[in-house]
């Protein structure tokens, strides 16, 4: 990134910089050196440029935020450390210094040219209005589960749940926000790979939810002791392998492992629903994400009584099932 001046500054920079000192140029014995005063680069402009810069790339999004305008906000923010709850036209004219301005075109310039995502470049995803560490280990948190815990369920859970298991932890954010939402819960979260657990322990201290909830490294079921769940929620891995094919640079950051699912894209949840019923309480409910796979699944399990939630937020591709239904609707 060229740099106007001793720190490296936004292309866009003029614009939004009230150069409270101006630019000053000194003469060095045999060079000018533009010494340009940063102090007073301002949140609101120097988000636009970013967006600007965004846009201009053409990156895409669907990792915590749909638009340039909301990536470039929540890149500022986050570096400037500037709580999300401020008043905006506060927080707007709020000066960035010069330190914070520095990391920020940084990111800016690692998330244009290496499409990385800003959460692993942040080391942050927000879910269920909570934050949590994530970095190239895990999936990157987005799931429409975040609105149906926020919701506790209602009305599919007949009571109060005790045990809860969530089947591909990833960072943890499924099992952490039920926890947090189903305080006399007992937790249990699952996952094949051990570096996603490794993200998932450092969220779990971060919430001290240590006590009630229990990493468990696992394929699927088979790791389990025999008990059972009144509620069994699994974000698991359901891109069918054409799709996998086409998966843009952004998404190629992530794990293959929470992603792929062989060709049909059900390989982890044809496996779920064989074995869920085992593990779950006569009046327990297992809640799966399949997205894009639904018609796959449909098509597969045409009398399994699916019930397939609708989102406000935003999201599909979410089924219900309860125990009756696994046991009569896969046979059938
Ligand atoms: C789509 S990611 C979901 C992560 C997290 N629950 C979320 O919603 O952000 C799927 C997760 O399932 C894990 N996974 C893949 N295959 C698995 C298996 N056979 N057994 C357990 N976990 C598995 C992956 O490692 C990954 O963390």
């Amino acid at each position: 990134m060229p740099s106007r001046g001793r720190i490296p500054v936004f292309p866009g920079f003029g614009a939004g910089c009230e150069r409270s000192g101006g630019a000053a140029q000194r003469n060095n014995s045999d060079s000018t050196v533009l010494v340009i005063d940063l102090r007073a680069m301002r949140v609101k402009p120097l988000i636009d440029d970013i967006a600007r810069r965004f846009a201009a790339a053409e990156l895409v999004y669907g990792h915590g935020t749909d638009n340039p305008l909301d990536e470039a906000a929540w890149l500022v923010y986050a570096v400037a450390g500037i709580d999300h709850s401020a008043d905006p036209a506060e927080a707007y004219a709020r000066a960035v210094d010069p330190r914070a301005l520095a990391e920020i075109e940084r990111l800016a310039e690692a998330r244009v040219t290496q499409r990385i995502p800003l959460a692993y470049l942040l080391r942050e995803a927000w879910f269920a209005g909570r934050r949590f560490f994530v970095d190239e280990r895990v999936l990157i948190p987005r799931s429409p589960f975040a609105e149906l815990i926020e919701d506790r369920f209602a009305p599919w859970l007949p009571r109060e749940p005790q045990r809860i298991l969530d089947l591909g932890t990833g960072s943890g954010c499924i099992a952490i926000a039920l926890a947090e939402v189903f305080p006399s819960a007992d937790v249990d979260a699952v996952d094949v790979s051990a570096d996603a657990l490794a993200v998932a322990a450092v969220n779990v201290a971060r919430y001290e939810l240590g006590e009630r909830l229990t990493l468990i490294e696992s394929d699927l079921f088979s790791g389990l002791e025999a008990q059972r769940y009144d509620l069994v929620a699994s974000n698991p891995p359901y891109v069918d392998q054409s799709d996998m094919e086409s998966l843009t640079v952004e998404f190629r950051h992530e794990p293959s492992l929470g992603l792929a699912a062989g060709d049909d894209g059900l390989s982890c949840v044809d496996r779920i629903l064989k074995d869920a019923s085992r593990f779950l309480a006569d009046d327990g409910i297992l809640v799966c994400e399949v997205g894009n796979s639904r018609p796959a699944l449909e098509a597969k399990y045409p009398h399994a009584p699916f019930v397939w939630l609708e989102f406000e937020h935003g999201g599909q591709g979410v089924f219900l099932i309860d125990r009756a239904g696994l046991d009569a609707g896969l046979t059938s």
